[in-house]
């Protein structure tokens, strides 16, 4: 495994639509593990492969599965890579919360996202896959889905700004 260079903006690769994986072939999954490295490296919850300089349909999230583990120290976090992923179900109810990313260093934002998403996927063996997630798991993948469009979270934001100190920094995406 390796790690990659995570790319920042105002790097152009960012702003652009990621390309449908067709191929799902030893390179893809050594592709993933780098990608799970580089967002444990980070460190970070989320990583799309835009944010690596790769312009497909890829992205890792490691994180609680349920949103009641998140109160527990001890609680596993699950590690998900998805390709070509697709959000088919939104739910009414959103939440708001404050969102970083890698790939933008030094920014927060307060965004207002969907509470509940079901997510339509291929895993690294091109067998689909569906997901439901809730709270900071459903923000997540909304977060790393928008990455694959080209969509950066300020775009999204209500308000921006610097954190003043290490102590307000969220988990990055
Ligand atoms: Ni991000």
């Amino acid at each position: 495994m390796a790690l990659r260079n995570i790319v920042t903006l105002p790097n152009p690769v960012l702003k652009r639509k990621a390309h449908a994986v067709t191929q799902f072939d030893k390179a893809l999954r050594t592709l993933i593990n780098d990608m799970v490295e580089t967002m444990r490296e980070a460190p970070g919850v989320g990583l799309a492969a835009p944010q690596i300089g790769l312009l497909e349909r890829i992205a890792v999230i490691e994180y609680f599965e349920k949103p009641e583990d998140e109160e527990n120290e001890d609680a596993p976090k699950k590690v998900w890579a998805v390709i070509n992923p697709e959000i088919v179900k939104v739910s009414e109810e959103t939440l708001m919360g404050v969102e970083g990313c890698l790939s933008i260093p030094g920014l927060l934002g307060e965004v207002e996202r969907h509470a509940e998403v079901h997510i339509k996927a291929l895993n690294r063996h091109g067998q689909p896959m569906k997901i439901r997630a809730k709270g900071w798991l459903a923000r997540i993948f909304q977060h790393e889905i928008d990455h694959l469009n080209g969509i950066m979270f300020t775009e999204r934001a209500t308000r921006v700004w610097q954190p003043t100190q290490e102590v307000d920094a969220e988990q990055e995406v």
